[in-house]
């Protein structure tokens, strides 16, 4: 049931400065780590969304008290006592909750947390996660659609991830954090936010080194206090709202940017001949009359970010020339080009390669929303096709930009909710 929608009246430049929000994709495992860092401490720059709440309200079912209060800060209270069964209905609401399984297994020894489900976009497995837990002196049971973890004691081993996992590397950095000895976690995936994680619970007084590279060293501790911390920027938000203003001509200033997190985007943007002023923490966008063709691969970071590939797309729809994009991460992250191919998008598919032919002009549409980044890219061929675009399923929308629609009418967009 496709709830919530709205029209857009595209074809106008956007204009103005707008403010990114913090990461969906780093609150999301430190909210998760709150789980191991006792005390009473509070989280900065927490984005308003429906994953945040529903991450909050799975701590609260844990055990812990989270707050979160209107100026994007979330108050916690944790006296060290963690329930073990993660409820149902709020992991299948949001996979990233699975993020709870590392921490729950090193506070208490035991875990039992339900599988969630494949989404949209693939299958999304869990077995580097479980390869990690055994590793570290687990014992997992699969059934009845739950996932038990056993370990009377954690003990740091040398972990070998077959693939930079994101998650992966996130649970498991938190379940070695209170194990003992030490814990290597080789081609460990090198996010930002992984980066921000650990960085969380070092200030908690975690011993990692070697955050952002691809082997993360834990000496595990006894005991966490957490601090306050604030989240980074949301750098997928922020390149979201960079093609805003390159897709509808416009002239953006978004703020509230770490440009290093973004660095590959910021590239292929100047080669498609965008014109980008970059200072410390914001960055000017000055969309071109016509977008040169260029190609993309999407590759774990510091390679082009798989959740950047929908919106670029929509971009490189009216570059002049034939773009490539290749999508390495995921195994069915094109649904948004069919939505587009429905607005005047030349895209042919074939297999995780998009070859598109520029086009000129889109025309405006009814649209659905397949999954949260598919509905940013077609917010953002709205915004830009000639006549008015009726995009469907905006709840997608809602788990990952907070206030997007807000902030988009800031900059000039016409957008009738
Ligand atoms: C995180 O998902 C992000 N989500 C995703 O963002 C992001 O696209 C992804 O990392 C890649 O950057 C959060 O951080 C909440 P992975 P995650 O484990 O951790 C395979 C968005 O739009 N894999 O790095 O699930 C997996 O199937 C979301 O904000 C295994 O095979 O990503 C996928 O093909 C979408 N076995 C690839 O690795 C495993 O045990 C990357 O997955 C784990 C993953």
């Amino acid at each position: 049931m496709l709830l919530h929608r709205m029209k857009l009246r595209g074809g106008k430049p956007l204009h103005g400065t707008v403010r990114s929000s913090g990461a969906k994709n780093a609150a999301l495992p430190l909210l998760a780590a709150c789980l191991m860092q006792q005390g009473h401490y509070e989280l900065d720059n927490v984005p308003n969304l429906t994953d945040v709440m529903t991450m909050i309200r799975m701590l609260n079912s844990l055990g812990i008290r989270a707050e979160y209060h209107e100026n994007n800060k979330v108050k916690i209270w944790n006296k060290g006592r963690v329930k073990h069964i993660a409820p149902y209905e709020l992991v299948t609401a949001m996979r990233a909750s699975f993020f709870v399984a590392g921490p729950i297994l090193a506070m208490t020894g035991y875990a039992k947390v339900p599988l969630p489900g494949g989404c949209a976009i693939g299958s999304r497995p869990l077995d580097l996660h479980f390869q990690g837990f055994k590793k570290l002196g687990a014992t997992i049971t699969i059934e009845h659609g739950f996932v038990e973890m056993k370990a009377k004691k954690l003990v740091g081993d040398r972990i070998y991830l077959d693939f930079p996992s994101v998650g992966a590397t996130e649970n498991i950095m938190m379940a070695a954090a209170l194990a003992e000895g030490e814990t290597l976690i080789e081609n460990a995936a090198q996010e930002p936010e992984i980066v921000d994680l650990g960085e969380f619970l070092i200030s908690g007084g975690a011993k990692i080194e070697g955050l952002g590279s691809s082997t993360i060293r834990i000496m595990g501790v006894k005991t966490l206090m957490g601090q306050n911390y604030s989240v980074i920027p949301d750098r997928i938000e922020v390149g979201t709202l960079m093609i805003a203003g390159a897709i509808t001509k416009g002239d953006v200033t978004v703020e509230g940017v770490v440009p290093d997190h973004i660095e590959p985007l910021i590239r292929k943007m100047k080669e498609a001949g965008v014109h980008l002023t970059i200072q410390e923490n914001s960055i000017r966008v000055i969309g071109p009359d016509r977008i040169q063709a260029v190609d993309i691969e999407t590759l774990p970071f510091p390679g082009f970010p798989t959740d950047m590939q929908a919106q670029m797309m929509s971009l490189l729809t009216f570059a002049e020339g034939t773009s490539i994009v290749k999508e390495t991460i995921f195994e069915n992250r094109f649904m948004h080009a069919h939505e587009l191919m429905r607005m005047g998008a030349k895209i042919k598919l074939d297999r995780n390669h998009a070859i598109l032919t520029g086009v000129t002009e889109l025309s405006g549409a009814e649209v659905k929303i397949t999954d949260l980044r598919a509905g940013a890219a077609l917010v953002l061929a709205g915004l830009a096709a000639k006549g008015e675009t009726e995009v469907y399923g905006l709840e997608h929308l809602w788990r990952g930009y907070d206030r997007i629609t807000q902030k988009l009418q800031l900059l000039g967009a016409e957008i009738i909710e």
